[in-house]
């Protein structure tokens, strides 16, 4: 029987952390972390994920704003929105929902983002100080992966850890923090060989891929960590669900340690994502540092 690592239980905890100390910025410095969030077109999921974004940061005193547009705003329209915002103070954090419309230039307007008030960690200087071990602004789900890791071992050192997927939302920086924790990683991808049989030598896999129970008990070695940040919606018996990368059944016998879907990735990365807009208006704004000890202490 593997540790269930509960993510809802442990966002609680981040949550908590961030409204303390919000409570701090606003009575020591009067200011009000605000977390501005831009979202394009109808997509359901991406309406879901803003939404439950807006009452997070609600919920721990921050300020949320949110700019809808329709799916046919000009790029223009929007490059002027991310200028005003980049230069109004009150603001500390922005965020542009993706995926984005075809006709928009996702590289574009994400580089158009301040990388001070980028917190979601994809603007190329926050996407490169990550790389070289710089401080940054570091994307939310694979932050939210590590702090899951911190709770099953005390060091990450040797550990051989294994990224299945390449995205630069979750594949990329998650092998850059893994790195960074000492462990010897490798990513592998849609055109690679044999992913299974890099899978079976890791203590660490990590599976982005959307697709629905991709990785079974055989890929798996006895006792590893399997951190599932798939979020697929499937339909059965006529109801809506939500499932992993992992087949969960299947692996959770053998492995050591394992997140849920739902309730394991998925409240970690909006708990990030409220850390770093609290970084960021800690940064702009007093020469107090954030306690990071409190929170790798997590
Ligand atoms: N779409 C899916 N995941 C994310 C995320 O972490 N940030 C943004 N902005 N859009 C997303």
């Amino acid at each position: 029987m593997a540790q269930i690592i509960d993510g809802k239980l442990l966002s609680i905890q981040v949550l908590e952390q961030v409204a303390h100390e919000v409570d701090i910025l606003k009575a020591e410095c009067g200011i009000v972390p605000a977390l501005a969030v831009i979202l394009v077109g109808d997509d359901p999921a991406s309406q879901v994920y803003v939404r439950n974004k807006a009452k997070r940061a609600t919920e721990v005193g921050m300020l949320s704003l949110e700019y809808r547009f329709d799916a046919d705003i000009a790029q223009v329209k929007l490059n002027r929105l991310i200028r005003e915002l980049n230069s109004d103070p009150t603001v500390h954090g922005i965020l542009v929902q993706l995926p984005l419309p075809d006709h928009l230039n996702e590289d574009e307007i994400i580089s158009a983002i301040a990388p001070s008030k980028d917190v979601d960690g994809f603007h190329p200087q926050n996407v490169g100080a990550l790389a070289s071990g710089q401080p940054a602004l570091v994307p939310c789900t694979p932050q939210g992966c590590m702090i899951m890791l911190r709770k099953v071992y005390a060091d990450l050192s040797g550990k051989s850890a294994v990224v299945i997927g390449r995205s630069n939302i979750v594949g990329k920086p998650m092998a850059a923090l893994l790195l960074q924790a000492n462990c010897t990683v490798t990513i592998v991808h849609s055109h690679t060989a044999n992913i299974e049989d890099f899978c079976r030598q890791a203590d660490i896999v990590v599976a982005a891929v959307g697709r629905v129970g991709l990785v079974k008990s055989s890929w798996i070695k006895p006792g590893a960590t399997v951190i599932d940040v798939g979020i697929n919606e499937i339909h059965e018996e006529g109801r809506r669900k939500l499932r992993g990368d992992v087949d969960f059944q299947d692996v959770e016998p053998i492995a050591g340690a394992i997140t849920p879907v739902p309730g394991g990735v998925g409240p970690m990365t909006i708990a990030c994502l409220l850390l770093n807009t609290l970084k960021a208006a800690k940064k702009k704004n007093t020469s107090l540092k954030l306690d990071d000890m409190a929170f790798e202490a997590m």
